[in-house]
């Protein structure tokens, strides 16, 4: 069975290629490397260069490399661009995927798994988030995960697919320093942005109705996540199709951003004070993920805590920025 990884030159795509290929399955990547790296990719490879929105280039790759199953992970990513550029979220997210069902419908693909995010929850209410809460996205990029995910289960009911959703909460870390995230998008690379250019770390909010003020995450290291791909990528290639899965990725453990900020500090070994701004548009109080369904589904549990994520995330950030590092 080969595997197509879409987006698998990305930060979570290579991490995916690295465990499958580890774990003996056979892989291929296509990408059109708007934000991928092809050096990330593990050696043997194959990466095909093209977009999701290329009908041509899908159907080849997937009779060229007798694709039977698919890990759909290319996609843009960023909330506020999405909120400027919905139009361009909506084709690549929305657009893309529906051209690459076409094609793995056609193609009589076995399996698909989807790279969805808790994004689809908007701002859950609940002290632990199952993935029967409200589906309610406050953003477009959370509105095409959760129309994407609609599609994926509609074509796998339809076409005898089996399909899985995966929720990723807050992702964090690296296996290895040359697969770490080199985006300054999320928390972790945005406060060491920071402190190595000598400035304090931003909290955005410390009134929330949580014990230290601050709001609480759930962070999930990449390595985990790639590992729960694999988990699921053999469940539902064993079976015999119709399996409809969705599931929450992360550690069901909430960190708050004071508390990352003091590993971030600790592991570092650079520690201005935080400094407290004002809170940011749409950002819940609190969202951590119920882990009940994919522990009792697949005996999948993550391993890593905050500790691992933060270190690996940094010498990642060390071997990209040398410059910092002596400073
Ligand atoms: N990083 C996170 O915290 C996070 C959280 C939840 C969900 N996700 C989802 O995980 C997936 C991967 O995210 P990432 O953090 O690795 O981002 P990334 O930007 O590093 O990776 C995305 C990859 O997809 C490729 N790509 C983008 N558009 C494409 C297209 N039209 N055709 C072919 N390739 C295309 C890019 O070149 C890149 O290699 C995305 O679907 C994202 O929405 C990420």
């Amino acid at each position: 069975m080969t595997w197509l990884i879409t987006g698998g030159a990305g930060y979570i795509g290579a991490h995916v290629a690295h465990a499958m290929t580890a774990a003996g399955e056979q892989v291929v990547v296509l990408d059109d490397l708007s934000s991928g790296i092809p050096e990330r990719l593990p050696a043997g490879v194959p990466l095909v260069r093209g977009s999701v929105l290329d009908r041509d280039a899908v159907d080849r790759v997937l009779a060229g490399h007798a694709v039977t199953g698919v890990v759909h992970l290319a996609a843009k990513k960023q909330v506020g661009e999405s909120v400027e550029q919905p139009l361009r979220y909506y084709r690549e997210n929305v657009c893309g995927l529906t051209v690459l069902l076409e094609a793995v419908v056609a193609a009589g693909v076995r399996s698909f798994l989807f790279s969805s995010s808790a994004a689809v929850y908007g701002v859950p209410d609940t002290d632990l988030v199952p993935e029967s809460a409200p589906c309610e996205p406050i953003n477009p990029y959370g509105e095409t995960k959760l129309t994407g995910e609609r599609l994926v289960r509609a074509a796998g009911r339809a076409h005898g697919l089996s399909t899985a959703c995966l929720r990723y909460f807050n992702v964090a870390g690296a296996a290895a320093p040359e697969l770490s995230d080199t985006g300054v998008f999320n928390i972790v690379p945005m406060f060491f942005d920071r402190i190595t250019r000598g400035e304090a770390p931003r909290i955005f909010g410390a009134d929330y109705p949580t014990p230290d003020g601050t709001c609480i995450r759930d962070y999930i290291h990449v390595a985990d996540l790639a590992d729960a791909h694999l988990a699921v990528a053999r469940r539902l290639a064993g079976t015999a199709g119709g399996e409809d899965l969705t599931v929450n990725i992360g550690r069901g453990i909430g960190v708050s951003v004071r508390e990352l900020a003091s590993v971030v500090a600790e592991v570092t070994g650079r520690g201005p004070q935080p400094v407290v701004e004002p809170r940011r548009a749409g950002d819940p109080a609190k969202a951590v993920a119920s882990v009940e369904r994919i522990a009792e589904e697949l005996g999948w549990r993550a391993s890593y805590g905050v500790r691992e994520m933060v270190a690996s995330a940094w010498e990642g950030w060390l071997a990209r920025h040398p410059e910092t590092a002596a400073r």
